[in-house]
């Protein structure tokens, strides 16, 4: 299980008697009192209510490590959850270095949206990949969202664009993976005129598509296209998160694929499966082919699809007829907002998943 960032270049490294959280960035040091005093003397809004045993509310999932607990309400953690290795945070104290995920919701990302203001810290081309690297210094706290989940960015007087994070929850630098477009606004603009120090706006974080933690069944990540930097936002969270049978896809049509090498060494470090795709069109036939030849139990399967929006209908209906349940679907359509999908099967189709719009 690994106890660091599974990125190289922004590892953290347990070092004596440590608090590891899923969802904050850096490792929360423990001296005294109980899980959530340390986890709260942090600064992280941890959701918590009675600290007293007695609410529910700091249930969390002990990853790795051991605590004892003092004594709480059954109504609060029952007999199976606590098989399941939930805690309380504010009845447990560590007795080394833990490893936690917060649970409260899993389907729900209760994070505030937030006007903000950004300076740009740098813009980088990735090589041949098509795809330019934004990053933000934001003006101001720093951003609490869920992996998967994007922000609305504003540049000059261009209408604003929906963009995956890809930096980790709670960094001071927003991380934005851009395609580059032949005559695209927003990538023109960037590689182009966008100046180091320039200030934008950005709204958020928006997005129901993100990763859920506590679902323990094999976990596949399909990228098309442009999904890749969701994909990266959601692979890293299960990394970090805990084991599991962990399978990334991706497709390119056309283009190389991103970060290929760098996933092929992660996948080789932390023993998932990845295979990169080059094809034609929308990959539809592939993503089929490697689908078929999963070998999982599928009723388990929690999958989080995201791409090129032309694909996404295709590519969801023929998740859902491998006997996929609809709630472990988790797709990413990339639509901007307030542009409704064309058809019905696909609306119906859209109010059945969570997804944004
Ligand atoms: S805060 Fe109420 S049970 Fe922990």
């Amino acid at each position: 299980m690994p106890n660091s960032h599974p990125d190289d270049s922004i590892a953290t490294t347990v070092s004596g008697h440590q608090i590891t959280l899923a969802q904050w960035p850096t490792q929360i040091p423990y001296r005294h009192g109980s899980l959530l005093d340390a986890i709260l003397s942090a600064g992280v809004p941890f959701p918590h209510a009675c600290s007293a045993g007695d609410c529910g509310q700091c249930k969390c999932k002990l990853v790795d490590g051991q605590v004892d607990m003092e004594a709480f309400s059954p109504e609060a953690l029952t007999a199976q959850e606590a098989a399941r290795g939930e805690i309380l945070a504010c009845r447990a104290y560590p007795k080394g270095p833990v490893s936690i995920s917060w649970l409260a919701d899993d389907d729900e990302a209760c994070f505030t949206i937030r006007y903000g203001q950004a300076r740009v810290q740098s813009v980088d081309v990735l090589g041949e990949t098509g795809y330019l690297r934004l990053k933000l210094q934001i003006m101001g706290a720093a951003l609490q969202f869920a992996p998967g989940q994007f922000i609305r960015l504003e540049l000059g007087d261009m209408p604003s664009r929906c963009y995956s994070l890809v930096n980790r929850p709670g960094e001071q630098v927003l991380e934005l993976l851009v395609r580059r477009r032949a005559n695209g606004l927003y990538s023109d603009y960037m590689e182009n005129k966008l100046r180091v120090g320039e200030k934008v706006n950005f709204e958020g974080p928006y997005g129901e598509a993100f990763w859920r933690g506590r679902h323990d069944g094999p976990v596949v990540i399909a990228a098309i296209g442009g999904g890749m930097s969701f994909a990266i936002s959601v692979l890293m969270a299960a990394l970090n998160d805990r084991q599991r049978e962990l399978t990334v896809w991706q497709f390119s049509a056309g283009r190389p694929l991103l970060q290929d090498e760098q996933l092929k060494k992660l996948a080789s470090k932390y023993g998932f499966v990845y295979q990169g795709f080059q094809c034609e069109a929308q990959g539809l036939d592939h993503l089929l082919t490697a689908f078929h030849s999963l070998d999982v139990d599928v009723s388990q399967l929690k999958m989080y699809l995201s791409g090129d929006p032309a694909a996404m209908p295709h590519l969801a209906k023929e998740a859902l007829s491998m006997d996929l349940d609809p709630e472990n679907l988790i797709a990413e359509p990339f639509y901007p907002s307030k542009v409704r999908f064309p058809d019905s099967w696909w609306s119906q189709l859209t109010s059945r998943l969570r997804f944004w719009r």
